[in-house]
């Protein structure tokens, strides 16, 4: 079901091969199923990798779809090229997992005149909501939220310093969850310390809180990390410090991937807020009804839990991801 493609995009075509840019796989041309060009954030953390398997299940040949997957590595310049690698190659539609908010009004209006629908998923973009189909994905404020609600209702009628592992500048995932928690802790006694991003990596979250342990020492009572990886990082910086996680620094996270339900449930960790990254039938459901010519809504939010030690202990035998 590929498009024929016209001078332009054929040039295109030529230009990143010459570059190198091109989508990190293609599809063997299968006129009857539907062609998806995926732009994936990149394999930062746990839940990355469960997201990424997720949307590969459902675009599958079985399902219909020929799917192009490219990784990012984290860079928006990067994810930008695959856009338009996607756009040049006449996919049926694009899926992306936006790095960043800002940044993406020029390739989604390029996407736009070329006919091709774009469905956002997991985070979102500043730019117009007419130059995209639709969204699925989470509500981050409400996981920074719960996440500092938890923290005000535990901490915050004592004077109690915390430090803060944030996730990739600029994304909406961190950008959210940091507004959500600022506004739970907001009047109560909780001294924030410091905040820095750590990339939603293990090494940022290793990196980042073994300095925030070298300028705070013992003076460090609850670490706020916005994903799972990071916390798990900052154990080692923790215990690497004479400190025992989840007694002498509180941890709350998000996410809650097998990793981190494992540390919960072992008392490393003390709370996660769920950040649910199997949204690839929606989104595969999604794809359908736009080429379809369906109506479908400009948002979809996915709801999330949030586990104590206890949930953990129970619910990983059973954890899918
Ligand atoms: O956008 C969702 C976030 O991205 C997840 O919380 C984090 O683990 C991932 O890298």
């Amino acid at each position: 079901m590929k498009r024929v493609l016209g001078g332009i995009a054929a040039l295109g075509i030529a230009a990143l091969a010459l570059t190198g840019c091109a989508a990190n796989t293609g599809g063997g041309g299968d006129d009857d199923l539907i062609t998806v060009g995926f732009a994936q954030t990149g394999s930062e953390s746990g839940w990355r990798s469960a997201n990424t398997e997720s949307l590969k299940a459902a675009l599958s040949e079985e399902n219909g779809f020929e799917l192009i997957f490219n990784a990012a590595d984290n860079k928006q310049e990067a994810q930008i090229a695959a856009v338009r690698s996607f756009i040049n190659q006449g996919v049926d539609a694009i899926v992306i997992a936006p790095i960043t908010v800002d940044g993406w009004d020029d390739v989604l209006k390029e996407a736009k005149d070329a006919g091709i629908p774009v469905i956002l998923e997991d985070r979102t973009v500043s730019a117009s909501d007419d130059l995209y189909a639709t969204w699925v994905g989470l509500d981050f404020k409400q996981e920074g939220k719960t996440a500092g609600e938890w923290v005000a209702d535990n901490f915050g009628a004592e004077p109690t310093n915390l430090v803060i592992l944030e996730g990739t500048t600029g994304s909406s995932a961190a950008l959210d969850r940091a507004t959500g928690f600022a506004e739970a802790i907001d009047g109560t006694s909780i001294n924030v310390l410091d905040s820095q991003t750590g990339d939603f990596t293990r090494d940022g979250g290793k990196k980042v809180m073994e300095g925030f342990l070298q300028k705070y020492g013992s003076e460090i009572q609850v670490l706020f990390a916005h994903n799972d990886d990071m916390g798990l990082g900052a154990l080692d910086a923790i215990k690497a410090a004479g400190l025992t996680p989840g007694e002498d620094i509180k941890i709350v996270t998000i996410d809650a991937v097998k990793d981190g339900m494992q540390a919960l449930a072992d008392g490393e960790f003390n709370y996660i807020v769920e950040c649910n990254p199997l949204l690839g039938d929606q989104v595969a459901d999604l794809v359908k009804k736009v080429l379809a010519g369906e109506s479908v809504d400009k948002a979809y939010i996915v709801p999330d839990g949030a586990f104590t030690q206890e949930d953990a202990i129970e619910l990983l035998p059973t954890r899918p991801y």
